[in-house]
């Protein structure tokens, strides 16, 4: 018997890979050592995104900080080891509550162990579930003021649908106030490649986690080395595509189901949009919230933007 994520992960494999352009949702990139390997990702001397989000964040971390009402909640999405988020928690003494979201059960529970032993005065109320849809929130912060937090440019993994009902149903929570957004900003190809295709070998391993996964969880027989890591960019609309391509014909079995793969035909893991200014805008404002202000790093390589409701 499959338990309820490994059944959604099968039915969600099952409907992919039988698409014309196979594919996966990067979602399922997440269990626990996918979730480590990201971690090691965001250290990664080519992975520019994090260390450019962070120092934004530190520049104005005050400032970011005082978005939250005092008594009032930080509720986070897709929030990983939390470990940009500490520079806000450290700035936020003021603060009411942290709520980390994300898919990764095993590690978000480890990341809040780790930050209650940090910050023993702040309660942190871990939420397991899949922003994609609609998240509930912890009864203990239904009344309190709050302000979403969405760091990372995880926001460029969604379609634009996607990405504009993620920003719509979280402008809905009660008690919202503000949105911090950080969005990765168009740049150089070379510099953009790289930082999805690194000399190490990790960003690849990341992205066959999802072959490992669908092997142990819902029995595939995914003969993984086969499986070859590449990043592409992609002009219109502006992203870096993640797939994964099979160097040789072959058959997979998912199921009780053949899934027939000729030699060069890939599944495509993921998508990592990339914006400008406007682009970012203008999102914003299709999910009905108002740009308020957009730091940025001095080369522009990255955007933090503060929606207001
Ligand atoms: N916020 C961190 C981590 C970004 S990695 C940072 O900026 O470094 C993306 C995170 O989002 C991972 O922790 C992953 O588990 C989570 N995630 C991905 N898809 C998700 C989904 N559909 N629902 C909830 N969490 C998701
Ligand atoms: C989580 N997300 C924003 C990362 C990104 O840059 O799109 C995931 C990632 N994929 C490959 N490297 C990092």
């Amino acid at each position: 018997m499959l338990d309820t994520p490994a059944c959604a992960l099968l039915a969600d494999a099952q409907e992919g890979l039988n698409r014309p352009q196979k594919t996966l949702s990067p979602k399922w990139f997440y269990d626990a050592r996918g979730s480590a390997l990201f971690e090691q990702i965001t250290r990664l001397p080519e992975y520019y995104p994090t260390r450019t989000e962070a120092a934004i964040l530190r520049t104005d971390a005050l400032r970011l900080a005082g978005l939250v009402p005092p008594g009032g909640a930080l509720v986070e999405l897709g929030s990983g080891a939390s470990v940009k988020t500490r520079t806000l928690l450290d700035a936020g003494g003021h603060f009411g509550a942290y709520v980390p979201i994300d898919i990764s059960e095993e590690f978000l529970l480890e990341t809040a162990a780790h930050l209650r032993a940090r910050y023993p005065y702040l309660p942190v109320h871990p939420v397991v579930g899949d922003f994609t849809q609609a998240v509930i929130l912890p009864e203990a912060i239904v009344d309190q003021p709050k302000v979403g937090f969405f760091p990372g440019s995880t926001i460029g993994n969604l379609d634009p649908g996607e990405a504009v009902a993620l920003l719509a149903r979280a402008r809905v929570w009660p008690g919202i106030t503000r949105f911090v957004l950080g969005a990765d900003l168009v740049k150089e190809q070379g510099d953009l490649i790289a930082a999805y295709d690194d000399a190490a070998g990790v960003t690849a391993a990341f992205n066959r986690n999802v072959l490992h996964r669908l092997n142990r969880e819902v029995g595939a027989d995914f003969d993984v080395p086969v499986f070859r890591h590449e990043a592409r960019w992609c002009e219109d609309p502006a992203r870096i595509e993640m797939h994964l391509v099979a160097t040789r014909a072959q058959v997979v079995h998912l199921a009780g189901q053949d899934i027939h793969f000729a030699e060069g035909e890939s599944i495509h893991t993921e998508s990592c949009r990339k914006y400008t200014r406007r682009t970012l805008a203008t999102l914003a404002a299709q999910a009905g919230w108002r740009l308020e202000d957009m730091l940025t790093d001095p080369r522009d390589r990255f955007a933090v933007a503060i929606l207001t409701v």
